[in-house]
């Protein structure tokens, strides 16, 4: 069956590095689809808001992500950290604790800036998150692009370097075998 990978992008900026980069993950294999799983409607986490039941932005959130084989995440980098928007994605959809929807869902993770470590930080933070929601985080393989501006044309917004293509391609290839190849640990 054709698997659907989500795409979450860290950034809300509208001419995102990492959106053009999430976005260049779209045409490389036909085997797969990917879904967009937006987050900029969300509201600011706050347990008060989950006593009535959940608000409508972060219901459709949670049903996108359960509707998904596995999530690619395709963040920056903020101040050697997370983004906020992303943390407050990630706070919503673990809620609640034992029975997120992310439990036990296959996530990669990759990240693009125009400085020179490639969202190395913001990622080794992003793995803590995820590993204390119990998310099958695709282990050893990284992503860090460095110097992005250099390597999209932002004007059409496309990934222009073809090495970081490959390496794209590769780490797809790996993340779609992880689906199938998570861990059955309870
Ligand atoms: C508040 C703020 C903090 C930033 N901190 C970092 C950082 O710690 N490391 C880094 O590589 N880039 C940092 N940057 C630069 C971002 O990588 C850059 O703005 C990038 O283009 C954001 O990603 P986007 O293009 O997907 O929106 C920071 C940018 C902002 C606005």
């Amino acid at each position: 069956m054709t698997k659907t990978i989500g795409l979450i992008c860290g950034s809300l900026r509208k001419n995102s590095f990492n959106r053009i980069i999430a976005q260049s993950l779209t045409d490389m294999y036909d085997s797969v689809q990917f879904r967009w799983i937006e987050i900029k409607d969300l509201p600011l986490f706050n347990e008060d808001l989950e006593v009535g039941g959940d608000p409508e932005p972060v219901t459709s959130f949670k049903s996108a992500i359960q509707e998904v084989d596995g999530i690619i995440i395709v963040s920056p980098e903020y101040n050697s950290g997370i983004s906020g928007a992303l943390k407050n994605a990630l706070d919503w959809a673990s809620r609640p604790p034992k029975s997120s929807v992310l439990s036990k869902k296959p996530v990669g993770l990759i990240g693009a800036t125009p400085g020179g470590l490639g969202t190395a930080f913001s990622q080794m933070q992003t793995r803590q998150i995820l590993e204390a929601m119990q998310v099958h985080i695709l282990p050893f393989q990284k992503v860090l692009i460095s110097q992005v501006h250099e390597k999209v044309d932002s004007e059409q917004k496309v990934l222009t370097d073809e090495k970081t293509k490959r390496y794209l391609q590769r780490y797809l290839q790996q993340f779609i075998y992880w689906i199938d190849h998570t861990p059955i640990l309870d």
